[in-house]
């Protein structure tokens, strides 16, 4: 089985509303393990309004991270990004290397505010590309104007958007939400499926369900490109 590659994930210790500390970062480590994962992308909120974190507080709770990982299971690798909420001087805190893009790439895990207007997100798509950056758009399956019209996504897509689900979206959410997910999948519309795990209780590493479903329903080189194939290319950088 190929280790498998988490790119939305709130493992770090201590600084925004993922893992509290230390303990609960080995705790997290411990289930991802469990459920094949082999590379973790941590992904630390970046909202200056809601989550102040200095850089070095960011960087000490990542190397701090790595060690632990490394001491675990030392064929675990940790990388680190952010996960951007939204905000027109986003593109100066990427530039300063402020908030961080996915792995030192031009890859941007992207999150909007979920009532946001749909043309407003495809324009904001549009200035990423722009920019020179590729949005990953996280957790696609809560943006209430994109779910009512499965089209909007390929044309964010065709815009330059990659699409990430979220595990639970699959088995765990409303009727709606889970809906939507498999339509989705079914029309190969999904680039990343990734954990959003934010500690080892309610939101925890929760792959077993959604890894069931597809594996069930379309075999496992599809899980394959989802949680290896794919995160493995934008991990180095390459489109997909
Ligand atoms: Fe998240």
């Amino acid at each position: 089985m190929l280790g498998y590659i988490d790119i939305h994930s709130h493992i770090l210790p201590g600084i925004d509303d993922g893992s509290a500390d230390e303990k609960q970062t080995r705790s997290m480590l411990k289930d991802a393990y469990a459920q094949g994962i082999r590379t973790i992308c941590a992904t630390p909120h970046f909202r200056p309004s809601m989550f102040r974190v200095s850089l070095s507080k960011r960087q000490s709770a990542f190397e701090l991270t790595q060690s632990i990982a490394a001491e675990m299971f030392p064929d675990m690798k940790i990388f680190l990004g952010n996960e951007l909420y939204y905000a027109e001087d986003g593109f100066d805190y990427i530039k300063d290397g402020v908030c961080k893009t996915m792995a030192e790439t031009r890859y941007v895990l992207v999150e909007f505010g979920t009532s946001i207007d749909y043309t407003l997100l495809k324009k904001r798509i549009n200035r990423f590309v722009m920019e020179g950056y590729i949005p990953i758009i996280a957790h696609i399956e809560r943006y209430d104007n994109v779910r009512t019209d499965i089209e909007r996504v390929e044309e964010l897509i065709e815009a330059g958007a990659y699409i990430q689900v979220n595990a639970e979206g699959i088995c765990e959410s409303s009727f709606p939400v889970r809906k939507f997910v498999k339509k989705l999948l079914k029309y190969e519309l999904v680039h990343f499926m990734a954990s959003d795990s934010h500690n080892d209780t309610n939101r925890s590493y929760n792959f077993d369900k959604a890894f069931s479903y597809i594996i069930k329903k379309y075999g496992e080189s599809y899980l394959d490109k989802l949680m290896y194939y794919n995160p493995d290319k934008m991990l180095n950088n390459e489109y997909i």
